[in-house]
């Protein structure tokens, strides 16, 4: 059982079409998620699943643009071709033979906290939840590409296409990645996520990991691969997933020419416990959340309880690796009842710290504004 929130789906390209009433979905294999889209699932999950390291399969977020394909793991090949050496078609057992490598990596939709953006702008309402932390396993992209022959000179991109097919007003999907990010050691094309096969609804039964970088680029149901000098021409790589170059003001959509492919995915910190405007009675309360920072590393998570007149430290978890998230903690003892604004910001390795507010974008993208929630501490 769902809950579906009032206001409903975009297609990936097109304003919303239509109010829908509250309804409820069961999607197997998944607990309670909220509901963005109903066909084919949009999933969006509540940040108190937030609460470990790792986020589990059953409420990790979906979204797909396309409904997912049926495979078929003993005719599923994997066509590598374009500028290799010899281009090459793997099966499910060849892929499982080469050496697997395992990368803890958090993927998030580069749309995710569209629906905080103003003006409002067309694309899937996200909250906090289009993101998740999972163990990927599978084998590296460069192994492949060895298998292939190696990659000619000249080659920039390889294109990825997943067995969804594009519908009348929704195109193939299909992205590029630049050579130099498919030849990183943790680049991989996952076979597992979180210690069992992929589940359907995130590409079984091989899916492109790409760490640090927006979840467009981690194609699912790849069935082919395909080298040459240039990225696709299809929306996808053309039109979708582009950031300005140059800011506009609010509402005011930049040149086509001044728009780039999104890589890197940006620094950001978010609450999960309490919940925005909770109300406790005078005594510690914890605060926590998570906070993550795309190809950088988390450095430092900084509260306010101030409205952001002060800033102190939070905890951070031991886990410290390139690609994945860290949870936060702070302990926070308010001396009076009253009404808090709590503030959280993270800051990163490459210096990169969380804006007051992110910079508006015509697709919504990369939001990491500073988040802000209300707190009533009662006597
Ligand atoms: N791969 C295919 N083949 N088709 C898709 O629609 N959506 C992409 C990406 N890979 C997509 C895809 C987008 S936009 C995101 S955010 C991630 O998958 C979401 O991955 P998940 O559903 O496993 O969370």
């Amino acid at each position: 059982m769902i809950s579906r929130r009032t206001w409903v789906p975009l297609a990936a390209i097109g304003f919303a079409k239509t109010l829908r009433a509250q309804k409820e979905l069961t999607v197997a294999g998944k607990k309670p998620l909220l509901v963005l889209n109903d066909f084919p699932e949009d999933l969006e999950t509540p940040a108190e699943y937030f609460d470990r390291w790792i986020t589990p399969n059953d409420v990790f977020f979906v979204r797909q643009h396309l409904p997912r394909p049926k495979m078929d793991p003993s005719s599923y090949r994997l066509e590598i071709s374009g500028m290799v050496g010899s281009p090459v078609q793997l099966s499910l057992e060849e892929l499982r033979k080469l050496p697997q490598t395992t990368v803890v990596a958090t993927l998030e939709c580069a749309g995710n906290g569209r629906s905080y953006y103003r003006p409002r702008m067309p694309g899937l309402p996200w909250s906090k939840g289009a993101i998740g932390n999972a163990e990927w396993r599978g084998p590296r992209i460069s192994d492949l590409l060895k298998k292939a022959g190696g990659v000619a000179s000249g080659a920039q991109y390889g294109t990825f296409d997943g067995a969804d097919v594009g519908l009348a007003q929704t195109p193939d999907f299909i992205r590029s990645v630049p050579v130099r990010k498919l030849l990183h050691p943790a680049t991989i094309l996952a076979l597992e996520m979180n210690g069992e096969p992929l589940p359907e609804l995130h590409g079984f039964p091989a899916r492109l990991v790409v760490p640090g970088w927006d979840g467009a680029s981690w194609v699912k149901w790849v069935t082919k691969i395909v080298l040459s000098e240039k990225p696709d021409s299809g929306f996808y790589m053309a039109t979708a997933y582009k950031y300005p170059r140059r800011l506009t003001p609010p509402g005011v959509p930049p040149r086509p020419e001044e728009m780039e492919s999104i890589e890197g995915m940006a620094v950001k910190s978010f609450f999960t416990k309490p919940a925005r405007e909770a109300k406790f009675k005078l005594g510690p309360v914890l605060l926590q959340g998570v906070a993550w920072a795309g190809e950088h590393r988390v450095l430092r998570v900084e509260v306010s309880v101030d409205g952001g007149a002060s800033w102190r430290q939070a905890r951070l978890s031991p886990q410290n690796l390139p690609f994945a998230w860290r949870l936060w903690s702070f302990e926070w003892t308010p001396r009076a009842p009253g009404y808090y604004l709590a503030c959280v910001r993270a800051t990163d390795s490459a210096g990169r710290t969380q804006p007051i507010e992110a910079p508006w974008n015509p697709s919504g993208y990369l939001w990491n504004s500073i988040e802000r929630i209300g707190l009533l501490v009662e006597a």
